[in-house]
């Protein structure tokens, strides 16, 4: 009893915390799965908040002439479709407080657009939304919550479907084929293995309230915890106490 000690460790000032990164949601899930709806859902319900929203789309890399020519055959669904290199450093600079410039993607030409590129400055909250969001390590690792958009294949393929046809102006027959050539094998292949990494898997995307609704509550705690060191500057965080 006699040797009875209290340790403290280890103290962290909020004057440290202050000065804390945004917070990065990164949401992947197959395409038309709902990715896009859930972040809109988050979105509106942060409005109080600066979220910003990065598409992977926005790194597709630019098809050559003859890509263009051959587009039926190219897979926009591998890993190798992104310049993943491009998307990490605008990424690591988002998280460090620094503006980037995102550019336009156009589904139609298959190239960036002629649109200037989108500036995004630094923000609370930092989502980065895209089919293959957790493949990269050193992207997943920039992420403070990873969240999997699990929506049945049947219900995707639907949706996209009416998508591709309507808004992308594309053909039932192309649609199809790309579909069980290249979306559906990249799936299996690439997308979902990447749900291991997920802490929320969200089951039925926008149509789970629920779900988002937690995910919000859980995200303004985290702000919350900061905005309490920007009031209380003098405040001490004590990360753990224990006694021998
Ligand atoms: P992703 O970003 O994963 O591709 P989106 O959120 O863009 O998915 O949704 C794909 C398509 O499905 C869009 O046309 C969207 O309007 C539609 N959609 C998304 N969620 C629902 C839903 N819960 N009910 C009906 N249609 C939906
Ligand atoms: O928004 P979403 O996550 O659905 O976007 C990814 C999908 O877009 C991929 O499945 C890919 O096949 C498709 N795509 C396309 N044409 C492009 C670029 C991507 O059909 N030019």
């Amino acid at each position: 009893l006699e040797q009875i000690q209290k340790v403290e460790l280890p103290i962290t000032s909020a004057h440290e915390n202050m000065h804390k990164q945004p917070f990065v949601i990164g949401v992947a899930g197959g395409a038309a799965s709902g990715k896009t709806t859930v972040c809109d859902m988050i979105i509106q319900q942060l409005h109080d908040q600066r979220v910003v929203l990065v598409n992977q789309d926005s790194f597709y890399h630019n098809l050559t002439e003859e890509e263009l020519n051959r587009v039926h055959e190219y897979n926009f669904d591998h890993p190798d479709a992104f310049d993943t290199e491009k998307l990490l450093s605008s990424m690591d600079k988002l998280k460090h407080g620094q503006a980037v410039d995102i550019p336009n993607y156009d589904f139609k030409s298959y190239k960036h657009s002629v649109f200037p590129a989108r500036r995004v400055n630094p923000s609370d909250v930092i989502i980065l939304e895209g089919i293959l969001a957790f493949h990269d390590p050193r992207v997943r690792e920039l992420m403070n919550m990873k969240i999997f958009v699990d929506t049945d294949a049947d219900v995707r393929l639907a949706r996209r479907i009416r998508r591709d046809t309507v808004e992308k102006g594309r053909d039932i027959g192309q649609v199809l084929d790309q579909y069980s050539n290249f979306v559906k094998p990249a799936f299996d292949d690439f997308i979902l293995p990447t749900k291991k990494y997920a802490d929320i898997i969200i089951p039925r995307g926008g149509d789970n309230h629920i779900a988002v609704d937690l995910i919000v509550q859980h995200i303004r705690t985290k702000l919350g915890q900061h905005d309490l060191c920007k009031i209380y500057p003098n405040l001490y965080v004590i990360h753990s106490t224990f006694q021998i």
